[in-house]
């Protein structure tokens, strides 16, 4: 009986080690792609939500939270009350969605001018105020595009033609820029910077204080969202600094994190197989 030699037992070993390593890191990027998928997959797109029909329970859900959050300033009919808050009838779901989304209202002190803030109510419940003040007396509406249409619809003709347009209609307040300024009596137009697509479309319908309305008589809606282009494009080339990842939005801000994860997992997995 002869027994085998070392020295093939050993080459065998370590090849079979070496496939069963690689082997492993294969089922994990396999594994680690398909979860990525999977991710995006039930990731909603941006705002999908808001894009939903109105329907009686959004209307009835809008009304609860309106008596919650709007009725002492409001008034049980929105009619307003007096050196409280103005009537809400006929102002439409643009100014709500204007007001409530960029966190305006419900309004917290008695400031010259209702400040940008955290929102209080999420997307959801924005579009359901909405709808219930849409409901009693009717008034303009933004379009439900979701946000980030304007990056789709950016070519320099819409930039020109809504560079033109911001100039003429907008500059004088908020700048070239966009950056804003002082109007008088401490009131100020604020700087876009945060402002998304529908929140632009919607302060232009809407007129919030001292800003005027943009009826579609005097912007058509072409105009209006060549407008919304301009000034998206333009804060899009001023970069600010730090980890711009170019615009990209959300889902693909987390599937470049997903790579970068994966990488690094990957790596970790092969240095410490390196090491055993
Ligand atoms: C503390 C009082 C107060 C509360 C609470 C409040 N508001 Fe207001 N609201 C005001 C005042 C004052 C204004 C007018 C000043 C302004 O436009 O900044 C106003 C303006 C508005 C406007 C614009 C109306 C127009 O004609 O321009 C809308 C829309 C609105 N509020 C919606 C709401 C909704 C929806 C809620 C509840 C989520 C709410 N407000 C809660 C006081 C309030
Ligand atoms: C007469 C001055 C004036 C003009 C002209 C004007 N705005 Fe405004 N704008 C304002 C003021 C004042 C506010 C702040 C309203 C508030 O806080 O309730 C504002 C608010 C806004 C906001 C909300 C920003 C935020 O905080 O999220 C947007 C967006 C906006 N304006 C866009 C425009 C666009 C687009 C045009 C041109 C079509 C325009 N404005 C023209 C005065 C102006």
């Amino acid at each position: 009986m002869k027994r085998p030699t070392l020295p093939p037992r050993v080459r065998i070993r370590a090849r079979s080690k070496s496939h069963r390593r690689l082997r492993g890191v294969l089922t994990l990027l396999i594994a680690l792609v398909g979860f990525g998928f999977l991710f995006s997959a039930i990731t909603p797109a941006p705002n999908q939500a808001e894009a939903g029909a109105v329907d009686e329970t959004q209307i009835a859900a809008g009304a609860a939270l309106y008596s919650n959050s709007c009725i002492t300033c409001h008034g049980e009919n929105l009619q307003g009350v007096p050196d409280r808050g103005p009537s809400l009838i006929g102002v439409g779901q643009a100014a709500t969605y204007f007001q409530v989304s960029t966190g305006r209202m419900p309004l917290a002190d008695n400031s010259a001018q209702a400040p940008r803030k955290e929102p209080f109510f999420n997307p959801q419940e924005v579009q359901a105020l909405g709808a219930y003040i849409q409901a009693n007396g009717g008034g303009p509406e933004v379009p439900t595009a979701p946000d980030g249409t304007s990056a789709e619809l950016r070519d320099n003709a819409a930039v020109a033609k809504g560079a033109e347009l911001y100039r003429l209609n907008c500059a004088s307040c908020h700048n070239f820029t966009g950056k804003g300024g002082a109007l008088s009596q401490g009131k100020y137009a604020p700087d876009l910077g945060p402002a998304t697509d529908s929140q632009i479309y919607a302060a232009m319908l809407h007129g919030p204080e001292n800003m005027p309305k943009f009826s579609d008589g005097q912007l058509t809606p072409d105009e209006k969202v060549a407008i919304v282009t301009y000034v998206q494009s333009a804060k899009a080339s001023m970069d600010p600094g730090g980890y711009g990842l170019g615009g990209f939005g959300p889902v693909s801000e987390g599937f470049f994190a997903f790579i970068v994860g994966m990488g690094l997992i990957v790596g970790v997995m092969l240095w410490m197989g390196a090491r055993a």
